[in-house]
Parts: C-alpha cells; structure tokens; sequence
C-alpha cells in the first residue's frame, strides 16, 4: 500500500465560546478518520486552532474588563482541556492570533492584490457614536419592521424569520451600549473579486465537494447573476490583523480564519524541522478540511478562490456534515439541551458519546440526533453488553481460573477469528469513506457471532470439567474481542489502549489485525467500559439548564446610567421616614396618586407621587411608612404643591414599584442615608 501524505483539519472554534456538544459531531468524527488514516500506517496530520479575532471576542472582552489576548489565552486552555479529555487528538492545535497568520494573510492578500482580484468601494457603514465603532448588523438591535417582534437582530427577525436591513427599525440601537443610535458613515472597504474566479470554481465544484453541497452551490452561478464580491476589510478599532499598507483597515475574521490552518500546519512544521510547501503545496499531498453546512460558502468558494488567486494548493475535497439535534430538537438552553463539552465530562464517560457518535454519522450533509435512550440503549447493550462483556467474563474467567494463560485457539474459534478478519477491507472502506456509522453495525454482527459462540460453549460450566477445552474457548474469545477492539480503535482510543495493555501489547495499528493471540499471558483485567446510568443523563440536562442565562435578564435593554454624582451630592438629599397619613387619587389625573404625610417634629408634609399604575387604590398606603427625600424644592403642579419625593422601586415599566419602606422601629421624621 503506498504511504499517502494527509493534512486534515476542522472547523477553528471561536474563542468566546466554550466547546459543545454540537461542535463534538465535528471534531470526533474528523479524530476519527485522522486516527483511523494513522492506523493505517499513513503520515497523517491533524491540525486545528482558536478562531480568535473579529468584533465579537473584542466586545467580549471590554466588558469583561480584560484585553483580547487575555481573553483568547483562557479560551485557549479551556478548548485544549476539553479535546483533551474527549481523546481528540491534534498535531497542532494553534491561534490564528499568531505571527504565522499573520504573515500567511499578507502574502495571501498581496498576491491576489497583484493579480488583480482586490479592489476598493465605499460602503455604507453602521456606527456607534458612543462607542466610537462600526457595528456589525448582528450588534444593532431593535424592532422588526415586518411583524413588530421587539429586541431583534439587525439584519433578521428571529420571530418572522424575516430579513432586512438595520435601517428599516425606527428604533434601531447599539447592541454594545444599548443606547447608541447607529448612525450611517462612509467607509472605504476592500473587496475580493469573487467573479473573477466564477470559471475556476464552478470547475472546482464538480470534483471537490458532495454532489448535493456542490449543487447547491452552483445556484448561484446563473448565466447573468454575477458573484458578491467579498468585503474582506474591518475598520478599526478591530481585534485583528492591520492590512499591510492599509493603516486603520484589518483583515475580516472570516478571511484569517481559514488561514489559520496553513498557520497551525507551519507551526506543526517548525517543530517537527518538516518543510511546509511538502505538506501543503505537493500535488502528492492531500488536504481535507471537516465542516458544517453552516460555513460551507466560505470553505468552497471563497476558500479556494483566494487559495487560486495566491497561488497556493486548494483542498482535496471540504467534507460537509449536519447539525447536531438532541432528541430532535435543536439543542435549546431552556431545555437543558445546549450542554457543554464540560458538562458532559462532569456526568458522563467521553467514551459514549465518541462511541454513539460513531453510531450515527455518516458522510452526508444529514443532521446527526442525540436521543438520550437510544443513547443509553446502544452504550448499555452494544458497547457494554455485547463487546465489553466478552472481555470481561473471558479474561476475568481466565485470570481467575486458569493463572492468566492463553492457550490454542480450537477449530471452531479460529474459524469465527477468521471470520471476523475477513471484514477488514469492508471495514476500512467504512471508515476511508466516512460511513462511521457502519463500523458499529459491522461490529455487533461480529460480536453476536462471538456472544452466541461464547454462551454455546458455556466455560463457566466447562471449567470444571475440562479446563483445557476451556482456555481455548476463553483464548478464542479473547481474540475475537481484541480484533473487535482494533477495529473500534479509531473510536475509543484509550479503551484500545486499555486492550493493548491487557494483552501486553504495544498501540494497535490495521496491521495488528494479522496476529493471533496464542499461548500467551494476559495481564489484569481493568474495567474498560462502565454503563450509562440514566439519572446522569438528567443530571447532565439539569446542570444544562441551571447555566443556562436567564433570558429575562439579558432581553431588556439596560437603563443607561446617568452621569455620576460625587458623595457630596449624595449627602445633600435629606431622606426622611414619613408616616402616610391619607393616601388618595387625584381628581383629573391617571398618574399621580396624593399623599398627606406625618414627619413628626418636621410637621406635615403634602406630595404628589407618579405611582397611581402600582397604587390603584392607594389607601392601601395609608398607616404606612415610607421613605421620602424632604428637601427637595416644593414644586407647583396642576392639583397643588408637592413638597418632596417618595421613594419607590420596581419594573422598568412603572406598574410594578413598591415604595420603599423602613426597618421596623423607625419613627416619623428620622433621617435615613
Ligand atoms: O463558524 C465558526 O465557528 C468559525 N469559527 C469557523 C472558522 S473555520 C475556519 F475558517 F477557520
Ligand atoms: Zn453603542
């Protein structure tokens, strides 16, 4: 078999954002396959990275009160903790915050500069004169102009589902300060001229992608509809890289993203002394990349377009996968369904959900759904029952009665080892071709066979009898699991390690499939693969749930603050206790509400209070006591004088305040503060 030469990658996370299940569809199977490609003996390398510019991680970190680079760096240990503990294995795992991108993004975009696939417009831009900054129409918010929804996107209602374009909201507001209202300013862009590659893409298509993703692609490409160019340019301020030549103006997050995996392959490169045109730019090397349908646009035209224009090798072929759904739904907050790669740790073995996973993707652009019974299903009966179990009950049995020692294997086991050796191909074509989801099929039909052989022979009655007979069973046993194991190596790498040690082996490769087990000790058997309990699963969901912000709390706009006032100010209010002595409506108004008050040696006091919509009937008031500020100027109003202010509290909306009440042994005329 010749040695291929791969470099694979997945989709770069955004570093202001923890890493979820949905994520996990992707990042598995392409540890998957990469494993899988490394079994097979080929030079094969993983790498990965932080997607960590753009306005998002900018904002973030402002109002975290940390800079951006403080930001990506704790992003960047959460990230790798969690691959880590889920056995996703990279060569590198990288930041597109690094000096290899950044150089990459400035030959890139000279090179294409000098070919002429750049050019310049000004464009209408959305500003925040508050916080002195372009907006992305993600980050204005106000009122759907098609149905009314409050609180909605800039560019679309998540309500009507319709969309448009910020300057349709009569309220339109800055989503960063929640008060700012954008303003339209000019600005020069730079654009990538996608049109002119129009020829070379709709070529590139038809042989690098799935015929589906490829034609759905094509749509665009009518005779007389033109390609958007791309607006590759931000303006500051923008966390980012400064265009070379361009002060003020920085690369669009979306073109140093994918830059960032020639960045993260380099960097692999530096530290291993490999040379990187060998990797990248041979025509005997092969370059996938794993994706969401999500973000196809980007990896299958633009990608490969600015790859074209700069002169650099392009993709092998993107493939595209589906969204995550959880018990078919999309995975919602509310619900519990939104869960962490954290926690999931927290309540679950990674190993399951590698292993169903694998049970469920397939190399179409189909949605992958997590039903948690079937999940605890094909774990407890598959995985546990019917695969683990035979190396249980075998190597305990054997350790325990027969001193650990594999003998023979007899005809009739040799003949299902054979068996079970004789899927390899079909196997390995399963998983080169990304049909994951038949890998298990393949072995529980195998591990039927072998349970079925297991339970015929029965060693635990045999062993006292013919203990001989016994150890071969057991032997036979032994090495349909272990080649059940190799098989699922690609899956559950540390399991496969735990096999390999009970055996006394080294980590298994394909080849290792070629070996028979035979005369032989095993080591102790250690517990390789536990059952799902279903109170965990719930367990996992609630602690979704409990982290889940309340959406109450971030829907509201927030009241901006008034500018502030020193402690001298403060002190100058004079607040008073005050006992309600009559509290009444007010002929003529649906606002205010009247309040005859008692300050004690102060005397009386008359006031008019906006709080009539809380207080419909405001002799509940009456014999109460209450908190009012007694030296403000007496102001005439239309139904009299009112000499002071009560102090309330409550929603934003003025129907729910609750006036503010003293510690029980306050009296009249007190002073508060
Ligand atoms: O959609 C996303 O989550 C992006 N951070 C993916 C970037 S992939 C590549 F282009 F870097
Ligand atoms: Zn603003």
């Amino acid at each position: 078999m010749q040695k291929r030469r791969i470099v694979v990658t997945s989709a770069l996370p955004y570093a202001n954002g923890d890493i979820h299940i949905g994520h996990l569809v992707e990042y598995l199977q392409t540890d998957f396959w990469v494993r899988f490609q490394k079994m097979r003996g080929h030079e094969c390398v993983y790498v990965c990275a932080d997607d960590t510019h753009g306005t998002p991680i900018m904002i973030r970190a402002r109002k975290e009160g940390i800079t951006p680079e403080e930001l990506i760096a704790e992003s960047y240990k959460r990230h790798t903790k969690d691959f880590d503990d889920f056995e996703i294995e990279f060569d590198n795992y990288y930041s597109t915050n690094s000096p290899e991108n950044r150089d990459f993004c400035a030959t890139i975009f000279s090179r294409a500069k000098k070919n002429n696939a750049v050019f310049y417009k000004d464009v209408p831009q959305l500003y925040c004169p508050n916080d002195k900054i372009f907006l992305p129409d993600r980050f204005v918010r106000g009122t759907c102009p098609k149905c009314g929804a409050k609180d909605q996107y800039g560019d679309s209602c998540e309500k009507c589902s319709s969309t448009y374009s910020p300057a349709d909201m009569e309220d339109a507001r800055c989503a960063i300060c929640n008060t700012g209202k954008p303003e339209i300013r000019n600005s020069e862009h730079i654009f990538f001229n996608l049109e002119m590659f129009r020829n070379y893409l709709a070529n590139w298509l038809t042989t690098h992608v799935a015929p589906d993703v490829a034609n759905k692609l094509l749509e665009w490409f009518g005779e007389d509809s033109k390609l958007h160019p791309w607006d590759i340019s931000r303006d500051a301020p923008y966390f980012g890289f400064e265009i070379p030549d361009h002060p003020g103006k920085f690369f669009y997050v979306w073109l140093d993203a994918p830059v960032g995996y020639m960045a993260s392959l380099l960097n692999w490169c530096y530290k291993k002394g490999k040379n990187f045109d060998s990797w990248w730019n041979n025509p005997d090397a092969e370059l996938y990349h794993f994706i969401g349908k999500d973000i196809v646009r980007f990896h299958c035209l633009f990608w490969p377009a600015l790859l074209h224009a700069s002169n650099y090798k392009g993709p092998t072929q993107v493939f595209v996968h589906g969204f995550l759904t959880v018990n078919g739904e999309k995975m919602s907050k509310s619900r519990g369904t939104f869960i962490s790669a954290r926690t999931y740790l927290d309540n679950l073995d990674p190993a399951h959900l590698r292993y169903y996973y694998a049970c469920k993707i397939n190399n179409t652009t189909d949605d992958v759904d997590l039903n948690f019974d079937d999940f605890t299903l094909r774990v407890n009966s598959d995985l546990v029952g019917k695969i683990t179990n035979l190396a249980s009950r075998g190597a305990q049995m054997l350790n325990k009665k027969l001193d650990g020692k594999m003998g023979d294997m007899d005809d009739e086991g040799r003949a299902i080892v054979a068996e079970f050796r004789s899927r390899a191909q079909t196997i390995a074509d399963h998983y080169e071709a990304r049909r994951f989801s038949q890998v298990p099929v393949e072995v529980c039909r195998l591990a039927d066979l072998a349970n079925e052989y297991f339970d015929r022979k029965e060693p635990w009655k045999t062993i006292k009898t013919d203990p001989e007979a016994t150890r071969q069973v057991l032997t036979s046993i032994l090495n349909m699991f272990r080649l059940l194991t190799i098989y699922l190596t690609p899956i559950l790498p540390r399991y496969s390690e735990k096999v390999a040690v009970l055996f006394g082996e080294h980590a298994y490769s394909w080849r290792s499939l070629d070996t028979d087990l035979e005369n032989r000790e095993i080591s102790n058997y250690e517990y390789l693969a536990v059952r799902v309990l279903p109170e965990k699963v719930e367990a996992m969901v609630e602690a979704s749930k409990a982290a889940a912000p309340n959406p109450q709390a971030t829907a509201e706009p927030v009241e901006p603050l008034k500018p502030e006032v020193d402690i001298e100010q403060f002190a100058a209010l004079d607040l008073r206790v005050a006992l309600v002595e009559n509290a009444s409506t007010v002929e003529g108004s649906d606002k205010l509400i009247q309040l005859s008050l008692d300050l004690g040696a102060l005397g009386k006091r008359n006031i008019f209070s906006g709080i009539r919509a809380s207080y419909p009937d405001p002799s509940v008031l009456n014999g109460k006591q209450i908190v009012i500020i007694a030296n403000l100027k007496p102001r005439k109003m239309r139904f009299g004088i009112s000499e002071g202010m009560v102090l309330s509290a409550g929603g934003a909306d003025h129907s729910q305040l609750c006036v503010l009440v003293p510690a029980g042994d306050a009296k009249p005329g007190d002073a508060i503060g």
